[in-house]
């Protein structure tokens, strides 16, 4: 295992996805694109390897996993899927929808990427690379997001290596994702629960459910003691720098992530300005979300002034990633 500060970037070729497996089923650790945001994959019946991702990432132990499988039949050997499940998984899979399903009696995930729950969190991503690793590999591959626990997630292969290298075996270069939040996770209880807002909008889920998602119990954003998405700890997605939110005027030394074509008052030729869509379009909105906030955080603003984002379609994703950020980190 290549495990020192050259952890190397792979360009996306059948090499790749060749050693890319090979680590997997060693136990190594691997940086892959999938279709939200970049992966940082584990053989998800290791818990060896699984111990090592925690390490890797700095992240808290009680923060479950989800595991990623190649299709619906793989993802039935780990979960139990009810009728309202099959549905989301038939009309959206591979895509970027998780479901929380309780575990199969002989689900091979292990116990510590679920935390011990009895449920386990499954996904089939869309990226074409992530796909071809999962069939070359065979089993299930664990991945939170390829970012230190704590920060912004990653949308390049720049991102993941600035986060981890040295950290990882490997990583395998996608280019920039193409939907820049991470997936939307549905729990599949009695009645089915919006836990993360993500990359597929409530409203695609609610039509096929023919029925609203419901909300968690607590607000997960403002209870980090049980949250039901253990992972959705208030301050997830915190860059360094503080950020202020509904910004219509930035102040003196305030860098300004913009939204559409309107103008914020007081910029002036000193302020940086970074516009998530000019022309207003959530998904490319979505996109850049992360990218920019990284670049942002990298200036050494005093704060990064954010202009109002619309609720609708992804804007729910955006709008819960931001508030995230403006938490602030422990
Ligand atoms: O788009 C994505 O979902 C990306 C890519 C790499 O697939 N992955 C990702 O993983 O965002 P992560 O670990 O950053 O977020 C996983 C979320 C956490 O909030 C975690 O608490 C929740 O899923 N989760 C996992 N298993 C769960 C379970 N059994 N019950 C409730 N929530 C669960
Ligand atoms: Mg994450």
């Amino acid at each position: 295992m290549n495990v020192d500060l050259t952890t190397p970037i792979l360009p996306a070729n059948e090499a790749a996805v060749a050693a890319a497996a090979r680590c997997l089923a060693e136990g190594g650790l691997i940086g892959f694109p999938t279709e939200t945001v970049y992966g940082l994959g584990a053989d998800a019946t290791n818990p060896v390897a699984i111990a090592r991702l925690y390490e890797a990432k700095g992240r808290p132990a009680f923060n479950p996993l989800i595991a990623h499988v190649g299709d619906l039949e793989a993802a039935r050997r780990i979960g139990r899927f009810d009728a309202p499940a099959t549905a989301l998984a038939e009309a959206f899979w591979p895509g970027p929808l998780t479901l929380v399903l309780p575990r199969t009696q002989d689900c091979a995930v292990a116990d510590l990427a679920t935390a011990g729950l009895d449920t386990v969190a499954i996904r089939v991503p869309a990226h074409p690379l992530a796909r071809k690793i999962l069939r070359a590999f065979g089993g299930p591959v664990v991945a939170p997001s390829a970012n230190l626990s704590g920060h912004v997630s990653p949308t390049t292969a720049a991102h993941v290596h600035s986060d981890l290298a040295g950290r990882i075996d490997l990583i395998v270069d996608g280019g920039a994702v193409a939907v820049g939040v991470e997936s939307t996770i549905v729990g599949c209880f009695e009645t089915p629960m919006l836990l993360r807002p993500g990359g597929l909008p409530r409203g695609e889920i609610e039509r096929v459910l023919d029925r609203p998602l419901m909300r968690p119990p607590n607000d997960p954003a403002g209870d980090t003691s049980q949250p039901l998405a253990p992972g959705m700890l208030a301050s997830h997605y915190a860059p360094r720098t503080p950020v202020r939110l509904n910004a219509v005027s930035v102040e003196a030394g305030e860098a300004l992530l913009a939204f559409g074509n309107g103008v914020a008052a007081g910029i002036d030729a000193t302020t940086v300005t970074m516009n998530l869509s000019k022309r207003g379009d959530l998904n490319e909105a979505a996109a850049h979300l992360f990218g920019y906030l990284r670049a942002l955080d990298a200036t050494r603003a005093r704060a990064i002034a954010v202009m109002a984002v619309p609720h609708h379609g992804l804007g729910e994703a955006i709008n819960d990633r931001l508030r995230r950020a403006a938490m602030g980190r422990e």
